[in-house]
């Protein structure tokens, strides 16, 4: 820290700042993931061979997708599920890899990766078990179900953490655990979602056959929605890409995705004739200058 007699102190940049960072972080690994180690981080955007890690397929994808906006900036979301389809994680050769190609800096794209919880900022297992914790989903049971499966896939005496991986990530039958905001399934509380596909009304007991289903290989059927696939799987269509053969895109990504409890409200209305009110065309009122 530099400090002028009546200023604020300043802190020098460098390695210093993030050592620091690091030491007070402790185990807090959404901090650590931020401020990457200094010894480990050193070089490691010089040193990287990009083309080593993201294939000329891969090149080709990042392309695809800058073509599809006006502004090549645009493309950063799906970029990074795209990074994720080959690494199960943002990396710090991910954040280049979009830089690169966007034609932004990898601060911008750090700030984008590490803003949204469904990039993640270490390597994810073969799939990603995620667990409503919201407040509907808690009252009904997801808490219970969350801390069954803490102690499931780690033991009592050391539960895994949320974005935790039990099991060597990327490889089969592993599986990273979180806890999830409301997953927009509340009539169907509690829910789990694997690789962003719905399990609904789950118990404790559903859930540990589940993850025990993940864990031999299995890829038992969602309530609802596509067939599973694997996280890296599931990150490629979130990137925008299918099957191109209509029959098997079909198969890998289509499914019902509708519940009766969802449908209810909307077939109680139609039962009993009930209508909105039509909308008067009411004109936008004047934005207020400033
Ligand atoms: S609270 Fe769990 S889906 Fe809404």
């Amino acid at each position: 820290m530099s400090t002028q007699p009546g200023t604020t102190p300043t802190p020098e940049p460098g390695t210093s700042l993030a050592e620091q960072t690091h030491i007070a972080a402790g185990g807090d690994v959404d901090v650590i993931a931020i401020a990457p180690d200094p010894a480990e981080a050193e070089g490691i955007l010089e040193n990287a061979k990009l083309e080593d890690i993201f294939d000329a397929d891969t090149y080709a994808k990042a392309q695809n997708l800058i073509a599809r906006y006006p502004q090549s900036r645009s493309a950063l979301l799906p970029m990074l599920h795209l990074v994720q389809s080959v690494q199960g994680y943002v990396s710090q050769e991910g954040i280049a890899f979009c830089a690169q190609n966007l034609d932004l800096s990898d601060a911008e794209v750090s700030a984008v990766a590490t803003f949204y919880t469904m990039y993640k900022r270490r390597p994810c297992g073969e799939h990603l078990v995620s667990v409503c914790t919201n407040t509907l989903c808690a009252a009904m049971g997801g808490d219970a179900i969350y801390k069954k499966l803490q102690t499931h896939l780690g033991s009592e005496e050391k539960p895994l953490g949320h974005n935790e991986t039990a099991g060597t990530p990327n490889e089969p039958g592993s599986i990273t655990l979180e806890h999830a905001e409301c997953l927009a399934a509340c009539d169907l509380a509690p829910v789990i979602q694997v690789n962003y596909e719905y399990f609904d009304n789950q118990t404790e007991e559903k859930a540990v056959a589940l993850v025990d289903a993940l864990q031999a290989g299995k890829k038992p059927a969602p309530t609802r929605g596509a067939p599973l696939t694997n996280f890296k799987g599931a990150e490629l269509q979130l990137a925008g890409f299918f099957p191109e053969d209509a029959q098997q895109y079909r198969t890998d990504v289509d499914g019902p995705s509708q519940a009766v409890e969802t449908l209810r409200g909307a077939q109680v209305a139609q039962d009993r004739g009930w209508t909105a009110p039509a909308m008067k065309d009411v004109p936008l009122p004047e934005v207020e200058k400033k």
